[in-house]
């Protein structure tokens, strides 16, 4: 038995969610050794909250282009590596991240069963529309949105509020979808039907705003919406 009902858009965050924020590391391995995991995992952590932090210094606002950069100069230093070939080879590759193997046959059912669909994310303008045509699924999406516009980061409410803007619907028409267990919690919080993708066995977090469901991959999410 479906739980979400009333859906009228799916909505999806980009990075972790649609796109390998790994990737990147992992695809220079050989360079980094027994450094990628450990590198990808400080760039990511630090670019997150980078973003949070900026976001509640106010006035503080760079793209999130500038805050990707800065988290993996933070990352390269934490774990010992001084190198500016990797470092711009690792950059290059954020462009076109690897999106997950199921985002596109998922993102079509969607779209089969008459469903707005888009992203909403931290990623700039620009970044996205890398990724998002890099892995093919720009026909299959009716709107990407970047906070760029706004000059803050999730999870200010906001920035959720742009989408039900954006379709004229009201915000529990919404199915939202993130990796990102604090980007999932505030996004229920906000009033919107969520489906954490907890792609990372990781704990929840102890935050107000309830996912609907958890899923392992998006590959369950069109059963979920009855299609
Ligand atoms: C995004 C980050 C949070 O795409 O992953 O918004």
């Amino acid at each position: 038995m479906s739980q979400l009902t009333g859906v009228k858009a799916c909505v999806f965050d980009a990075y972790g969610t649609m796109f390998d924020v790994n990737a990147a590391a992992a695809h220079l391995k050989e360079e980094l050794g027994d450094k990628e995991a450990k590198l990808s995992e400080i760039w990511r952590l630090k670019q997150l909250q980078y973003t949070w932090l900026r976001t509640l210094m106010g006035n503080a606002y760079v793209d999130f282009w500038q805050v990707t950069q800065d988290g993996l100069d933070y990352a390269m230093d934490a774990v010992g590596l001084k190198d500016d070939a990797l470092r711009g080879k690792l950059l290059d590759l954020y462009w076109k991240l690897d999106s997950y193997p199921e985002v596109p046959r998922v993102l079509r059912a969607l779209k089969a069963g008459g469903l707005h669909t888009g992203i909403l994310s931290n990623g700039s303008p620009d970044m996205l529309n890398g990724a998002v045509d890099s892995s093919g699924i720009a026909a299959d999406l009716d709107a990407v949105l970047s906070v760029d516009e706004h000059g803050f980061y999730k999870p200010r409410p906001e920035i959720y509020q742009m989408v039900p803007d954006r379709f004229g619907i009201q915000a529990g028409e919404v199915c939202f979808m993130s990796s990102n267990a604090w980007d999932a919690a505030a996004a229920a919080h906000f009033g919107f039907q969520v489906c954490w993708v907890n792609r990372f066995d990781q704990p929840r977090e102890r935050l107000p705003g309830e996912p609907k469901h958890t899923l392992k991959t998006l590959d369950d999410l069109p059963a979920l919406l009855g299609l």
